[in-house]
């Protein structure tokens, strides 16, 4: 096997500034130990997340010159809707400036109190816009993607018994809408079989109830049907990915990932009643249907990333270079999620440092340390995001301490993942020396993005 090359060539870069351990740990006091809180200049590599992060193509940067910022009717918006409509086939396209603004129109009207919404598992901002709406968010994962340590194709299964049995018990009418998050992106990266979208659209069908898709991974999740799943060898990552939406009723997603966009997002669906509504709604927070909250300049952007993203030699660039860091890290012995998701290699945090309580931070005192050799940035995705208290005041962990390194498309060389891994091995060999951390600033609500903390002694 020869080594497997980006296959893009740079045109256009971008400094990277160095700094040193000595900066590092005073930067890092400086920002209360918390990632999030560092500017990003003073980060060598930056994995806090693959969204909006990705460097765009030659023609998606010619296609922000040439887009039509018409008010209404704007050209760029028909070369975005025919593009995202050849994949999801839907007949109502409607964009949005993110991800979780197509969340927030879509739940405002089918969400509500009474109301429960299904998902494999829901990514934060999705569960915050159903909790808003004054619905409950559930999650139905299969019982082995909640295993880091064993390696399955398709941990991110919704689990279709369990769904089945949840709609008998809570009644169909309570539950307007069923969705599918590919990848699984909080439960490690981890992708949906077509056989699982086919069972769920099934139990669907069998209580009326519409199935949207959380689209916003589509393609690596398409190109891990092609690898994994029998039947698919053959086919194009494009008819995949139409065959998975073609057993959809609608879709939201975030451009920021798999649209190869620093900004954008749509809904898409086909009940043209809820589509008005949607419309309406979209006039009021994001703007004319022909331009929803980006710029037309935007929507060309995103219409050429929907071409390039299913490009297979792309797709295996991308898959493969997320399990090659995935292997370094294995091979040193370093626990993570297995197998490697598609976007992102999590720590299991619990594993690496088990001398460490939950309380104390496991994930958030690695982060640290991997900023603190490296420069490398992550985030934690564990107490800190997750955790809850009691009412007696005693903190209740969620159940997993990861560490997640989200790799941007298109922006990092091999080198660059070479040095990741040999700053996570360094931290590895010598975890016997993290100290877990305490709070000294904690915010009543999202805490992970602005609280500060102390090591303990
Ligand atoms: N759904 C999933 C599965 C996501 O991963 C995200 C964003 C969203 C919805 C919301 O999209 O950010 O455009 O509003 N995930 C980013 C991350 C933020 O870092 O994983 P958005």
């Amino acid at each position: 096997m020869k080594t497997i090359i980006e296959p893009f060539r740079i045109k256009s870069v971008e400094p990277i500034k160095f700094t040193t351990r000595d900066e590092r740990e005073k930067i890092l006091i400086e920002s209360g130990y918390n990632p999030f809180l560092v500017r990003a200049e003073d980060v060598i590599i930056d994995l806090l997340t693959d969204s909006g992060t990705s460097a765009m193509s030659a023609k998606q940067w010619a296609g922000i010159m040439d887009g039509d910022e018409s008010y209404a009717g704007s050209r760029s918006f028909y070369r975005f809707e025919s593009a995202v409509r050849n994949i999801t086939g839907d007949k109502f396209i409607i964009p949005t400036h993110q991800g979780r603004a197509a969340e927030k129109i879509l739940f405002s009207i089918v969400g509500g109190k009474g109301k429960f919404i299904p998902n494999n598992t829901h990514f934060d901002t999705t569960r915050a816009n159903v909790e808003f709406s004054g619905a409950e968010a559930v999650d139905l994962l299969v019982e082995v993607g909640k295993h880091p340590e064993i390696k399955a194709d398709f941990k991110g299964n919704m689990d279709v018994e369990a769904l089945d049995k949840f709609i008998a018990e809570k009644g169909a009418e309570n539950i307007p809408v069923v969705m599918i998050t590919i990848t699984n992106n909080s439960g490690g990266g981890q992708p949906v079989s077509m056989q699982n979208i086919k069972e769920t659209k099934a139990v669907c069908n069998k209580y009326g109830i519409p199935l949207f898709i959380d689209a916003c991974r589509f393609a690596e999740n398409a190109y891990f049907i092609k690898i994994r799943e029998k039947g698919y060898e053959n086919k194009s990552v494009r008819e995949i990915a139409q065959e998975i939406f073609s057993y959809a009723d609608g879709a939201t997603m975030s451009a920021k990932k798999d649209a190869l966009v620093n900004i954008g997002g749509f809904l898409s669906m086909n009940d043209e009643e809820l589509a008005m509504k949607c419309r309406n709604l979209l006039i009021v927070t994001e703007g004319f249907p022909t331009y929803g909250g980006l710029a037309g300049r935007d929507l060309e952007a995103v219409a050429q990333g929907l071409e390039e993203i299913l490009d297979e030699d792309y797709l295996h660039y991308r898959i493969k270079s997320t399990e090659y860091l995935g292997n370094k890290l294995t091979e040193a012995g370093v626990p993570i999620i297995e197998p490697p998701g598609g976007h992102a290699i999590y720590l299991d945090a619990k594993r690496f440092l088990p001398n460490v309580p939950a309380n104390q931070f496991p994930g958030q005192a690695i982060a640290c340390e991997l900023y603190v050799v490296g420069g490398v940035r992550t985030v934690e995705i564990g107490s800190v995001m997750f955790g809850k208290y009691d009412s007696n005041g005693n903190h209740i962990a969620p159940p997993m301490e990861l560490v997640r390194f989200a790799i941007p498309r298109r922006v990092y060389t091999q080198s660059h993942i070479d040095y990741v891994a040999e700053v996570v091995i360094e931290v590895f060999q010598n975890r016997e020396k993290l100290k877990g951390l305490e709070f000294t600033y904690e915010a009543p609500m999202l805490r992970h993005f602005t609280a500060k903390f102390k090591p303990i002694d």
